[in-house]
């Protein structure tokens, strides 16, 4: 796949999640909720990050009221203050103001003392523009969690657990993986719950 193509591919996902109606949104939110909530794996996660839904993503925004609610620790990302296209990982508590970054998306304040190393997260849910059932994973075009999730690839670690969330029109049926790019170990849409194989 040409640069060009895979830019074109992300521009006509874009539009499909984005032209979800609100009510089709509300819907998968609930459904993400109903297929996620329960599932031993988050629900014996002691460190849980999320995202602030944004350009269409599924919102899983009561799944993260409900981990919130059980006392479970939840953590938002955060652009890495000095442009190294990474992440940061914040303590979020129910209450906390939050402030946009330079793409106009919510995100907690910087507290030192609030933020967790990447490696010490237990479940992290990952937003996506594109993917394909086997874990690959078609993102902004930034590589922002490529690069703050390297280290799974190299390590062959099992944590933390990357589950990739989405509407089921962002599946494709095969995304090509480019070398740097790190596969999901679960996909979850609001339709269907994708596990591949580990490699
Ligand atoms: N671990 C890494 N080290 C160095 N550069 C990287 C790494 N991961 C990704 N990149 C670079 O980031 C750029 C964007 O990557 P890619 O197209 O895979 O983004 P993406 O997965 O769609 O975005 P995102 O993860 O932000 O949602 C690529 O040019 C790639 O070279
Ligand atoms: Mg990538």
């Amino acid at each position: 796949m040409t640069p060009h193509e895979r830019a074109s591919l992300r521009k006509s996902l874009r539009h499909a999640r984005r032209s979800l109606s609100l009510r089709e949104q509300n819907d998968a939110a609930v459904a993400l909720h109903n297929a996620l909530a329960d599932q031993r794996f988050f629900r014996s996660a002691k460190r849980l990050a999320f995202y602030l839904a944004n350009d269409g993503e599924i919102d899983p925004s009561l799944l993260f009221a409900a981990a919130l609610a059980r006392g479970q620790e939840c953590f938002l990302p955060l652009l890495h203050p000095c442009g190294e296209n990474r992440l940061l990982f914040v303590r979020y508590r129910q209450g906390d103001r939050l402030q946009r970054n330079r793409w106009g998306i919510l995100e907690p304040r910087l507290q030192a003392r609030r933020r967790v190393p990447a490696r010490t997260l237990d479940v992290v849910l990952v937003p996506l523009v594109g993917f394909d059932a086997q874990g690959n994973r078609l993102g902004m075009g930034k590589g922002f969690y490529d690069r703050t999730f390297s280290f799974r690839a190299a390590a062959r670690r099992q944590r933390p657990l990357l589950v990739g969330l989405a509407h089921e029109c962002q599946r494709v049926e095969s995304l090509e993986r480019q070398a740097w790019d790190i596969r999901m170990d679960r996909i979850v849409s609001d339709t269907a719950n994708y596990q591949p194989q580990p490699i």
